[in-house]
């Protein structure tokens, strides 16, 4: 069985998707996979209990808790490796991590981002897109390697920014696209890994 640990700092709402999909496909029997655990650096992160109330493992490793990010990614990655995942799925996680970290998970550590990359890396992603003047905004699935938000594409989604979007309308707008390309983009890579 290939196990899928999923890491989240917030509402967990592509968690929710993940773990719905796999549900629904029977990810057990088709893929011959289950997400093993859920892991969050925050401790009130709501996705933790929307994962619980589908009986799936989940852990928090607070980043508060250590005095620099290699000891809180040693830590994540202990917590990880618990779980030996053939796919380490970022849905949400805000921390960057360490290269050392990327390293570790090469080729099997895949994240979510709310733009059409390579443009607009980091944060605030939806407004700088409107600010921009862009038609489409967008999310793409990708692999992680140790440049923030780059990585070998997997999946993307476009989305039309309309007149009079706000950053919070758009990102309402992309966040239903990626509940629909992260599931797909993980139950096309599993196969492969
Ligand atoms: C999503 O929009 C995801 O693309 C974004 O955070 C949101 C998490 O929502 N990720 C990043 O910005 C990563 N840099 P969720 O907790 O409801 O899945």
């Amino acid at each position: 069985m290939k196990n899928i640990v999923i890491l989240i700092s917030g509402g967990g709402s592509n968690m929710a998707a993940i773990l719905r999909a796999a549900q629904q496909g029977n990810w057990r029997k088709t893929l011959d996979a289950q997400v093993a655990a859920v892991i969050s650096n925050r401790a009130d992160a709501g996705g933790l209990q929307l994962a619980r109330e589908q009986m799936v493992a989940t852990e928090v490793v607070d980043h508060k808790r250590f005095a620099t990010r290699e000891a809180f990614d040693a830590e994540l990655a202990a917590a990880i490796d618990r779980r030996q995942p053939s796919l380490v799925v970022l849905a949400g996680f805000m921390r960057i991590l360490t290269p050392a970290f990327v390293a570790r998970y090469e080729g099997r550590l895949i994240n979510i981002h709310p733009s059409l990359l390579p443009a607009f890396p980091g944060l605030h992603t939806h407004q700088r897109a409107i600010d921009a003047g862009c038609r489409f905004g967008g999310a793409t699935v990708h692999q992680v390697t140790s440049e923030l938000d780059h990585g070998p594409i997997l999946e993307q989604a476009a989305v039309p920014i309309m007149a009079g979007d706000t950053a919070d309308t758009l990102a309402a707008r992309v966040l239903t696209q990626e509940h629909q390309i992260y599931p797909l983009a993980i139950a096309a890579l599993l196969p492969n890994l």
